[in-house]
């Protein structure tokens, strides 16, 4: 039985892939947050209607220290025996930040920090717990692209440069809007996707030991994510003008079901294994392999972006994982 780690599965569209993965792939799961109640009761309610087991795991993604503590968490229940393999790490878990820039624990934006930063440490601190023939799954999303509609309406994307990003709003550097800094810290994790996948095969230039997917659900209105925009822009975005309106400007839909249920597809289907290094994204109702932004394809921003981030989680040497060591390995 296969075990997927997913961070924020317990709402949205992530809560649509956990009951996929249970349902459709009889998936074990493994719910990591920072909200225990919630993710307790779906924990139960998964377990009782579809049999699996349902793990949780504490976890802010925002936070360096509590990526590490759950990172150990769940070396101890590898090495304890209640975790027999972890397959597919999916991360989902995701936010937007209005109204005064704020700053996590270690004192960088918010949203950079939840979005990506967080996001590279976990990656990196179960790489080598992850079972041969497993998945990274990145939630990225196509507001990334400045050059089409889902980009152009959140006023495009900054630069990916990581110490600027981390410093938004202080120490000398500008204030970016929320929908610039949310965009922004999407086309890192593309870029970290792609590069993920590049340093994996030349490491293991044999045989790719595991996949890094770059995966879009899509303009989903309704999730939890603009929770905290104007009032105006939830109930505009959620209407049924609203809806019309984006569709036919060219927005890239998603739908909470569909996207959930794609998203569990990319982590477990066998028919995505070769996947890795590609971007999946909605298109008439199903996902498929598709381009995504000039910028995510330049490998000069994203090595560079990966030694910044190297720096700003302060990665101790036996932090590196193994796989990414092999011969070729940069
Ligand atoms: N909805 C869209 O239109 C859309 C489009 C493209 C991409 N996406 C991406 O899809 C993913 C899922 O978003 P969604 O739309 O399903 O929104 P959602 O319902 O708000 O889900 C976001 C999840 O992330 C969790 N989360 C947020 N901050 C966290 C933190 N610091 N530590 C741990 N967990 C944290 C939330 O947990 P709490 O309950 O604890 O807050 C929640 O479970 C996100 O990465 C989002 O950027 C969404």
């Amino acid at each position: 039985v296969s075990t997927v780690l997913i961070t924020g599965g317990h709402t949205g569209i992530g809560l649509a892939c956990v009951n996929e993965l249970a349902s459709v792939w009889r998936a074990n799961v493994i719910l990591a947050g920072r909200s225990p109640d919630k993710m307790e009761a779906v924990a139960r309610e998964v377990h009782e209607r579809f049999g699996v087991r349902v793990d949780t795991l504490s976890l802010d993604v925002g936070s360096l220290a509590s990526v590490r503590a759950a990172a150990k968490q769940l070396r101890s229940w590898r090495e304890n025996g209640k975790l027999e393999s972890l397959d597919a790490l999916i991360c989902n878990a995701g936010a937007q930040f209005h109204g005064p820039v704020p700053y996590s624990p270690e004192g960088y934006e918010q949203t950079f920090a939840v979005n990506y930063l967080g996001n590279f440490l976990l990656v990196h601190l179960l790489l080598d717990e992850l079972s041969d023939g497993g998945r990274v799954v990145h939630v990225a999303s196509g507001t990334h692209d400045p050059d089409t509609m889902d980009g152009k309406m959140i006023g495009g994307v900054g630069e990916p440069d990581a110490d600027m990003l981390a410093s938004v709003g202080k120490d000398g550097h500008k204030v970016m809007s929320p929908l610039r800094r949310y965009s922004t810290s999407k086309l890192c994790v593309m870029l970290f996707a792609y590069e993920l996948d590049r340093r994996l095969r030349r490491a293991s230039p044999q045989a790719m030991p595991i996949a890094s997917i770059a995966f879009e659900p899509g303009y989903i209105p309704e999730t939890g994510l603009v929770r905290e925009g104007p009032d105006f822009f939830k109930r505009f975005s959620r209407s049924a003008f609203g809806k019309w309106l984006v569709k036919v400007i060219g927005v890239t839909i998603g739908d909470v079901q569909l996207s959930g249920a794609a998203m569990a597809r990319a982590a477990i289907d066998p028919a995505c294994a070769q996947s890795s290094g590609k971007y999946l994204q909605p298109k008439d109702g199903r996902h498929v392999e598709a381009r995504s932004s000039k910028t995510s394809y330049d490998e000069a921003k994203a090595q560079k972006l990966w030694q910044q981030t190297e720096r700003l989680v302060a990665l101790r040497p036996e932090e590196r994982p193994t796989r990414l060591q092999g011969q070729g390995a940069s």
